[in-house]
């Protein structure tokens, strides 16, 4: 059977500042993830928060970019909206940016990433298993670089030498200036690498939409690549991208995948959506408290049963004691460039920040300009 795994997250609102949802908020979403399990309309659902992103990891049979399952997910974030609303919390119903989506909500705020496969557990894939990442305070690049070296570089992915993924995989790459409609490029690893790192150098503008194998007709990652401000025509919360990683077998091993968040890469993002901060590895479930905020991001692991179900349990990859060094690191990393305050490679370019307030504040001096004699 053909099986659909939909992620599917926003911020709509948060406890104390933009830290956590409730665990009200919780519970709307969870009641409604249950009553659609019953319903018939998902095979399993399973709900969590990253800092203040409500994310739901779907199983179903409806196909990518489905209306009902879009419209269902709308309507869970607007009763958890409906919840922050009550209780005074911060930025309620933020990334819910129209009236109403049009059956989709991919440019409609919330981040999506899908996969849809023929779910046989027959080769290539005898076992079905995934990750779920989810990044809080961070551009919409912030995948770009540890997800590249997974699938594109054998010092990480030391798997590629294999048989079964030697012939490397198809990155496709989007350019999020572009909101018309999706305008991508699809390039080839290993061949086309130099040209993939030309363009995903720029995590503000372009994004690794999705990955496939070039030995298999399968999909591998599908990543929510959007940018808010260049929806919504002003800053209204960070894009906070969210990926789905197909593992193990033909594609990467997770600690292929997850070795290179290891790095803490500087990303953009982090107070305001205004700096460059180190992107931090957390458990699930983990609220935005850090100094001076600090990207996080996420790394859950499910397989997946015949039925198209989830395993009893999932797997938290980055709670464990192995990444409390990285962590550190992070920290440090986080210190040293807090340290120079607003200057230069600390904040992001005024490209970026053209979008907030600081437009008004950089184009209220530019007019009080002018030329000396
Ligand atoms: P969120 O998108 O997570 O709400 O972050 C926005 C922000 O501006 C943080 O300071
Ligand atoms: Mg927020
Ligand atoms: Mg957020």
């Amino acid at each position: 059977m053909k099986v659909t795994l939909s992620v599917i997250k926003a911020d709509v609102g948060s406890i104390g500042g933009h830290t956590k949802p409730s665990d009200r908020m919780m519970d709307a979403v969870r009641s409604e993830v249950s009553n659609a399990v019953s319903g018939g309309l998902l095979i399993d659902a399973y709900v969590s928060h990253t800092g203040d992103d409500i994310a739901m990891v779907m199983s179903h049979t409806h196909g990518e970019n489905n209306s009902e399952v879009h419209q269902f997910c709308w309507d869970a974030f607007i009763k958890a909206t409906g919840v922050a609303k009550e209780y005074g919390l911060y930025g309620a119903g933020q990334d819910l940016l129209v009236d109403a989506p049009s059956g989709n909500v991919r440019g409609a705020g919330p981040a999506v990433a899908e996969i849809e496969w023929d779910h046989t557990l027959e080769s290539p894939r005898p076992a079905e298993s995934f990750l779920v990442l989810a990044a809080d305070k961070c551009g919409p690049g912030a995948y770009n670089l540890p997800i590249f070296l997974g699938f594109a570089d054998p010092m990480y992915c030391g798997g590629l030498m294999l048989p079964q993924m030697i012939k490397g995989f198809t990155f496709t790459v989007i350019d999020m200036e572009n909101t018309e409609a999706d305008s991508v490029i699809e390039l080839n690893a290993p061949e086309d690498v130099y040209h993939l790192a030309a363009l995903l150098r720029d995590n503000e503008r372009f994004g690794i939409d999705s990955i496939h194998s070039r030995t298999h007709e399968e999909k591998a990652v599908a990543i929510s690549a959007q940018r808010l401000h260049s929806i919504a025509g002003t800053y209204t919360g960070k894009d906070d991208p969210i990926a789905l990683v197909r593992n193990q077998g033909i594609f990467p091993a997770p600690e292929e995948l997850t070795s290179p968040f290891a790095k803490v890469h500087y990303v953009g993002g982090d107070a305001r959506g205004s700096h460059v901060m180190p992107l931090m590895p957390v458990p699930i479930n983990t609220a935005v408290t850090g100094i001076y905020c600090l990207p996080i991001v996420s790394c859950v692991g499910f397989s997946m049963a015949a039925d198209g179900s989830f395993s009893d349990s999932v797997v938290d990859f980055f709670d464990n004691p192995t990444w409390d060094v990285i962590r550190n690191r992070a920290q440090e990393k986080g210190i040293e460039m807090r340290s120079q305050g607003w200057s230069g490679a600390a904040m992001l370019p005024y490209t970026e920040l053209e979008y907030g307030g600081f437009r008004d504040t950089v184009g209220g001096l530019l007019d009080r300009f002018s030329f000396r004699d």
